[in-house]
């Protein structure tokens, strides 16, 4: 009786660490409604105006500043092909650094999918 309730112990704390600390599962949110200014904005600060800035540097060929430059950048620049391609693939931005993990590649799919909300 003691060892069973013991067990049962264990297994729910197991799966409160799982669910509440897990790293994974912290990287894999996605916003309910994304903006630009909450969600994308710092995302692109922090991982693309080191070439994309005003002016741009390193050979990047324009600017990432702003809300309209990045949502001109997803409807005729390829941005959400570039960040989805594979680690190491020709092209992958951020250019020559880590793809982006798959929930802020989500969130940014989603921003466009929403109509670019400010
Ligand atoms: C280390 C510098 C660097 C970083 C960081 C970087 N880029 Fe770039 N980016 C470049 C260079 C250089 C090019 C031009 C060469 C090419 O097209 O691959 C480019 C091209 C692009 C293009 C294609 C533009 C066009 O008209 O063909 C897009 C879209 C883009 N980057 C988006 C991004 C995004 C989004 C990020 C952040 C997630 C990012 N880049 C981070 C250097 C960078």
């Amino acid at each position: 009786m003691k060892l069973k309730l013991s067990l049962i112990a264990l297994t729910g704390f197991l799966s409160l660490s799982c669910s509440s600390n897990s790293p994974d599962d912290l990287q894999g949110e996605v916003p309910e409604n994304i903006s630009y200014e909450a969600d994308i904005k710092p995302i692109i600060q922090s991982n693309c105006l080191g070439c994309h800035a005003e002016p741009p540097v390193n050979g990047a060929p324009m600017p990432l500043t702003d809300y309209d430059k990045v949502k001109q950048a997803i409807q005729s620049r390829g941005l959400i092909d570039r960040i989805s391609r594979a680690q190491g693939t020709e092209g992958m931005m951020p250019s020559g650094g880590t793809r982006l993990p798959e929930n802020i590649i989500a969130t940014i799919i989603k921003w466009r999918d929403q109509d670019f909300q400010p």
